[in-house]
């Protein structure tokens, strides 16, 4: 069986990812690709990295033409337009996978104070579920609207989860520090993005107040029986074009101790059955800890950790693609659990490597 998918606004890197993968999923028919700039233009012409393997040429989006054409979309949008957007899809009865920030936040109060803007369709979150597959797998099978999660969130996310889930930490003072590749910021360009600029930097963008920070809270208070964790989350730009690497400070119990056997156990427990999550356990070599170069152009999460007891620390890191499991590939494995097909669908590729 196949289904029929779209890609709204596929002329973006994400929507552009979501193209690249869905084109060579075994159960998808793609036929569907949005853009207002590049109408009538082939996909190649800016994606050439599929030049002979595509002949999708971008239209105009059309909620009828989607209708008729598509069973789901991937809405790949900036957020403001996808809550414009979404509505009409939701009426059309398509299930939208929205890569956008619009429909990741429950709590109205908390979107605006991240997004400096009143949300237009606060009766919509309910219906959205936020789209991390390893923690929302139920929900997203009958979900019609998924809000896959933003790319750095997803590496706290992934990093945190077990140790939260577990109660090993303290969940006031969480401090993530990630750094991540240009085309994070998407394929519009700026001042901050030209190269002389960007380049050869390790670039600090946002410290305090980053928008990731909301989502990171969000999930982990849930994981903690709703009990408020709090996030320090600070963002860095770093010489990469994919990747993100988020060194997540947390800190044990006093009267505590944690060794490594506890916390293996802790993250084996989580990731033992999760095709995408890969626990670094190597106890030799230069690979010992998660490292960007390794995941790039893979749906894999690599976590990995190290104590320090001196100060009852525990740096735990997690190394994602931004494109792939922390946008498009997640929306792929969302769409793969919506419709019953095995969840590394489409996505059961290794890195390359040296990269
Ligand atoms: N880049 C990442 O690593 C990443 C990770 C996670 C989530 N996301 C999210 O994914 C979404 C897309 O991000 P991106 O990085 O792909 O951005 P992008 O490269 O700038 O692409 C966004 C696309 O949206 C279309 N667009 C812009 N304004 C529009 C409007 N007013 N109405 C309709 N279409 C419009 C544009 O296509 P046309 O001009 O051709 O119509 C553009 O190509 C964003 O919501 C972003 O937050 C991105």
């Amino acid at each position: 069986m196949k289904i029929n998918v779209g890609v709204i606004a596929a002329s973006g890197y994400a929507g552009g990812e979501a193209v690249r993968l869905l084109s060579y999923h075994p159960h998808v028919n793609l036929n569907y690709i949005t853009s207002r700039k590049l109408i009538t233009k082939y996909f190649h012409t800016i994606y050439p990295n599929l030049r002979n393997l595509s002949n999708l040429k971008f239209e105009e989006f059309n909620v009828k033409v989607a209708k008729e054409k598509c069973d789901f979309v991937f809405l790949a949008v900036p957020h403001r337009v996808s809550q414009e957007m979404v509505p009409e899809l939701i009426d059309a009865g398509l299930k939208i996978i929205d890569l956008s920030a619009d429909f990741r936040l429950k709590d109205v109060s908390t979107y605006k104070k991240y997004y400096k803007k009143e949300h237009t369709h606060p009766e919509i979150l309910e219906k959205a579920v936020y789209g991390i597959p390893e923690l929302h797998r139920e929900q997203i099978k009958t979900a019609q609207l998924i809000a896959v999660a933003g790319c750095q969130a997803s590496s706290a996310i992934y990093g945190l989860y077990p140790l939260i889930s577990e109660g090993l930490i303290e969940t006031n003072n969480i401090i993530v520090d990630s750094k991540t590749g240009s085309s994070g910021s998407g394929a519009s360009f700026n001042e901050a993005s030209h190269h002389p600029i960007r380049a050869n930097s390790i670039r600090p963008y946002k410290m305090t107040g980053h928008r990731h920070t909301a989502e990171i809270e969000q999930e982990l208070t849930n994981l903690n029986g709703g009990k408020q964790v709090k996030v320090g989350f600070s963002a860095h730009g770093v010489n990469l074009t994919r990747g993100i690497l988020s060194t997540c400070h947390v800190f044990y119990n006093q009267n505590n101790t944690i060794e490594e056997k506890d916390l293996f156990r802790a993250y084996r427990k989580y990731f033992k059955d999760e095709p995408f999550l890969r626990l670094i356990t190597q106890k030799s070599g230069i690979f010992r800890l998660p490292d960007p170069k390794l995941i790039i152009g893979t749906n894999f999460a690599d976590v990995g950790f190290q104590i320090d007891g001196n100060m009852n620390r525990i740096v735990v890191l997690c190394a994602l693609d931004n494109l792939i499991k922390g946008t498009a590939g997640n929306a792929v494995q969302c769409l793969n659990i919506m419709n019953g097909f095995p969840e590394t669908e489409g996505l059961d590729f290794p890195g390359i490597f040296p990269l």
